[in-house]
C-alpha cells in the first residue's frame, strides 16, 4: 500500500509511539484519525499535526469498551472519507508477580484480579474490538481493496517475569494476527504485529534510572529503541504487499 494519500486509524495516538505513528503517517501524506482517553494528550497531538501534509484528527475513545470502539471506527472513517489502515497501539502496564511472599512478615500477596483484567481489557480485548470494527467496515465498504492492520505486541510476549497479564495479552494478539491473516485475506486485508523491545516513550518514565540501566544492559545494542525505529516496521508492513500474519521483533537483539 502506498502511504501517501492513504487513510489510517491509530489507537493511543496521544502519547509515545501512537503519537509518533500518527504524526509520521501525516508527514508522509496520509490522513490519520487517532483516538486516546486523555483530552490534553489528544489536543497536543492534533496541535503537533497542524501544517503537516496529511490531516490529523483526534477522537476520545476507550479501546476497552467495544461500543466506543465501534462508534470511533464509524466516526473516524466517516471523517476521513474511508479507512485503509489501522494501528492497534494503545496499551498499559500493571505489573506484579503472580504470588509474592514478604521476607519479614511472611505475608503472601498475589497479582490482583483488577490488574489482570485492566491489562487484558486494553491490550487484548482492545485489539480484538478495533480489528473487528475495522474489518467489518472494510468488508461492508471496500471488500477486495487493500487494507492493513498493524498491532503492537512486545518482546514480553515471550513471557516476562512480573507481567503475567501483559505477556498473555501481547502473545495473544500475535496469535490473532496470524489467524486473521487467513480469515481476512479474501477481503484484501493484510495483518502484521510488531514486538518492540524497550523503547523511549512515556510508558517507561515511571521506571527509576537505575532500573532502566538494568534493563538496557542485556540488550546487544546497549540502548533503548526510538519510536522512529518502530515506525520503520509499521511502514514496512504497510508497504510490502507480500507481508501478512507475522510479527516483526524490533528489540535491539534482546532475548528474554
Ligand atoms: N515503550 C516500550 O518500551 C514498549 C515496548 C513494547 C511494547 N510497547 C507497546 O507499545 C504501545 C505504545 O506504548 P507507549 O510506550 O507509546 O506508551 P504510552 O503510555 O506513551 O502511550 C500509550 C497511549 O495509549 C493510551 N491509552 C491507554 N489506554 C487506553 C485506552 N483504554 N483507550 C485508548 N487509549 C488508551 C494512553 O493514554 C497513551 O496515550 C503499547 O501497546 C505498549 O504496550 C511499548
Amino acid at each position: 500500500m502506498k502511504i501517501e494519500g492513504s487513510k489510517w486509524l491509530v489507537t493511543g495516538g496521544g502519547s509515545g509511539m501512537g503519537k509518533h505513528f500518527t504524526l509520521g503517517l501525516a508527514k508522509l501524506g496520509a490522513d490519520v484519525a487517532f483516538c486516546d482517553m486523555s483530552a490534553d494528550a489528544i489536543a497536543a497531538t492534533v496541535a503537533a499535526g497542524e501544517g503537516l501534509p496529511g490531516k490529523v484528527l483526534g477522537f476520545t475513545c476507550n479501546v476497552a469498551n467495544s461500543a466506543e470502539v465501534d462508534q470511533w471506527v464509524a466516526d473516524a472513517a466517516a471523517a476521513l472519507g474511508g479507512a485503509d489502515g489501522l494501528i492497534n497501539n494503545a496499551g498499559i502496564i500493571r505489573d506484579g508477580l503472580l504470588v509474592k511472599k514478604e521476607k519479614d512478615s511472611g505475608v503472601v500477596s498475589v497479582l490482583s484480579d483488577a490488574k489482570w483484567q485492566q491489562v487484558i481489557d486494553v491490550n487484548l480485548s482492545g485489539v480484538f474490538y478495533g480489528t473487528r470494527a475495522f474489518a467489518k467496515h472494510h468488508v461492508e465498504t471496500k471488500a477486495g481493496q487493500e487494507a492493513v492492520i498493524v498491532s503492537i505486541s512486545s518482546i514480553s510476549r515471550a513471557g516476562n517475569q512480573g507481567q503475567s497479564n501483559y505477556s498473555a495479552a501481547k502473545a495473544g494478539l500475535v496469535s490473532m494476527t496470524k489467524l486473521w491473516a487467513g480469515e481476512l485475506a479474501r477481503y484484501g486485508i493484510r495483518t502484521g504485529a510488531i514486538a518492540p523491545g524497550f523503547t523511549r516513550t512515556p510508558i517507561l518514565e515511571g521506571m527509576p534510572p537505575a532500573m532502566l540501566e538494568k534493563v538496557v544492559a542485556p540488550v546487544p545494542l546497549k540502548r533503548m529503541g526510538e519510536p522512529e525505529e518502530i515506525f520503520q516496521a509499521v511502514k514496512f508492513i504497510a508497504e510490502c504487499g507480500y507481508f501478512t500474519g507475522r510479527c516483526i521483533d524490533v528489540d535491539g537483539g534482546l532475548v528474554l
